[in-house]
């Protein structure tokens, strides 16, 4: 979780503590975010300075380009750095700052600096090596000495001083930060607990179609009555059978599911209902049938649809009657299943056409569970988009990706006929080819996503802009084609933003804005894979 540095820097132990080492010391606090960007405003009007020296420094032009110079630096290797605390070199010679890093749970949030100061044993003729360089970087001659001869020359002692100072400034940021994420994440799980209509167990959607079917859920928690789910492929019939076991008084007890499909007919009766050693050739030993494991529990017939009229028959008897007869065996066997069918075919049609019982299509469609399609409930899809993308960006230890606005609308417009599964599968495949880049763009979706409703896919290809979409809003476009320039000048440059700003002609302030917007930087991803 980031830190909220605006209001980390009003607390007041860090104000109190920024006053004391400032009139002391003669120098300045700044706060530095985990990717290393300062978040002080030091052309604020009410911005007061401790130092005379920073002062100048910041009047001038470039002041805070020397500044964001000597933290890149530290940042280039502060997660190799061994001290918590520690000096380093800055733009002007014989100059130096100290920084704290600020660690929670072993990871870097971020830095508090102190700058900027001298040493004790500086001589004078250094002391003239600073003006120069001052003067060589177009600041005034006068102001240059003032501002030098102003500097403290701390002594070893004060240094260390300082250093436990910083320490517990970091310290006091990392444990405020800690406070927050936790009452954070009390509220996330509070306003949860209130907004729980948007899922049921692991089934997710706020559509007043899959509310309908919550509360039906919630309705039959306790009741055996055996189930009927109906619904296309990939609609979450087996998801649904889950919760239903998972939620009523069988819930300790086994779970199985069985696809009917994928077994003959002998091989499904000797698995459903077990054999006796000896019933057929092969059969050496007794074996327990499904519904003897599931004694108890829930069973889960999947793919009902798919079975022969001689095992609707049996599966009949079984519902009815409590009771099953194993291949070979004589005397019955009585079992306590609650049973779950599902099928994706049109069993009223099937019956019509002789090939499903209609003795059978009462029994089990006691209580009738019928899934929608995702075409049905589009404004779900924005919901289920977040909660694959952040399961899988976790699973994969990524930070968490963002869809563009692009890629979002194309999904709401394709079909899905493979329905939530298609869905699902679609984003693990985004994830994966989008890389290092944490924006998720519409030009690697699926071929079939980007040419469904897509007249101009030619146009644009002949235009050379691979990838930019010069259909929709100028703004849009003008976003996107800012995302793949900057994406790409970055891998280009090596990540280099000052010279990357240079070649686009903007301000490296700038491009670093556009990178956070975008969230283009590479880094973010190192440090989540622990660099
Ligand atoms: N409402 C939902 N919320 C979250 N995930 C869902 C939802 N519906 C389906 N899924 C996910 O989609 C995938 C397919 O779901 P499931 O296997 O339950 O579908 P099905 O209807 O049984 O499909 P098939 O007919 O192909 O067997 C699973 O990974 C499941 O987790
Ligand atoms: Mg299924």
């Amino acid at each position: 979780m980031i830190i909220d540095w605006k209001t980390i820097k009003e607390l007041h132990v860090n104000k109190k503590m920024e006053q004391i080492v400032g009139q002391w010391f003669d120098l300045d606090f700044f706060y530095v975010d985990e990717q290393g960007r300062i978040q002080n405003d030091f052309k604020a009007k009410d911005y007061t300075f401790f130092s005379h020296f920073f002062k100048v420094q910041m009047g001038h032009n470039y002041g805070q380009e020397w500044l964001e110079q000597d933290v890149e630096k530290i940042f280039e290797n502060i997660r190799n750095e061994g001290e918590m605390v520690f000096e380093y070199k800055t733009f002007f010679p014989h100059v130096h700052g100290m920084v704290a890093k600020v660690v929670v749970d072993g990871e870097l949030l971020g830095a508090v600096c102190a700058y900027p100061f001298l040493k004790n044993d500086v001589t004078e003729k250094e002391l003239g090596e600073v003006v120069k360089h001052m003067v060589e970087c177009g600041l005034s001659e006068v102001e240059a000495k003032a501002s030098v001869s102003k500097m403290r020359k701390l002594f070893p002692r004060e240094r260390g001083y300082m250093k436990e100072m910083l320490d517990i400034v970091s310290d006091e940021v990392g444990t405020f930060h800690e406070e927050i994420s936790k009452r954070e994440a009390r509220i996330h799980e509070l306003s949860h607990e209130v907004g729980n209509k948007y899922r049921y167990h692991n089934l997710i959607g706020k559509s007043k179609r899959m509310q309908q079917i919550y509360h039906l859920l919630q309705k039959i928690n306790s009741s055996e009555a055996t189930i009927l789910i109906q619904g296309e492929n990939g609609t979450g019939k087996e998801l649904v059978a889950k919760a239903i076991h998972y939620n009523s008084p069988r819930k300790e007890a086994v779970f199985l599911a069985v696809n009917c499909s994928a077994f003959n007919d002998n091989l499904l009766d000797s698995e459903l209902f077990g054999h006796v050693k000896g019933s057929f050739t092969g059969a050496i030993k007794d074996k327990k049938g499904f519904f003897e494991v599931a004694n108890g529990g829930t069973l889960f017939l999947d793919e009902i649809g798919d079975t022969s009229l001689t095992m609707q028959v049996k599966l009949l008897r079984v519902l009815q009657e409590g009771t099953f007869l194993p291949v070979g065996a004589t005397t019955p066997k009585k079992v306590n299943v609650r049973v779950v069918a599902a099928t994706n075919k049109n069993l009223k049609e099937m019956i019509a056409k002789g090939e499903f019982r209609e003795d059978l299509y009462y029994r089990i469609n006691v209580i009738n569970v019928q899934l929608p399609s995702l075409r049905e409930r589009v404004e779900d899809i924005p919901i289920l988009m977040d909660f694959f993308l952040e399961k899988r960006c976790a699973e994969s230890g990524v930070p968490l990706k963002q869809f563009a606005k692009k890629t979002m609308e194309k999904m709401l417009d394709y079909p899905w006929p493979g329905n939530v599964r298609e869905l699902e599968n679609e984003i693990e495949r985004l994830v994966v080819l989008s890389g290092d880049d944490k924006m998720i763009t519409p030009d690697i979706l699926n071929q079939r996503m980007i040419e469904h409703g897509e007249t101009g896919a030619a146009r644009e290809h002949g235009h050379g802009l691979k990838g930019v979409n010069t259909n929709g809003s100028l703004k849009d476009a003008l976003e996107e084609l800012e995302i793949h320039m900057i994406r790409e000048g970055l891998k280009r440059c090596g990540f280099n933003k000052s010279r990357l700003a240079k070649e686009l002609g903007i301000s490296r302030a700038g491009l670093i804005m556009k990178v956070e917007k975008y969230g283009l930087d590479k880094r973010l991803l190192k440090r989540a894979v622990g660099e």
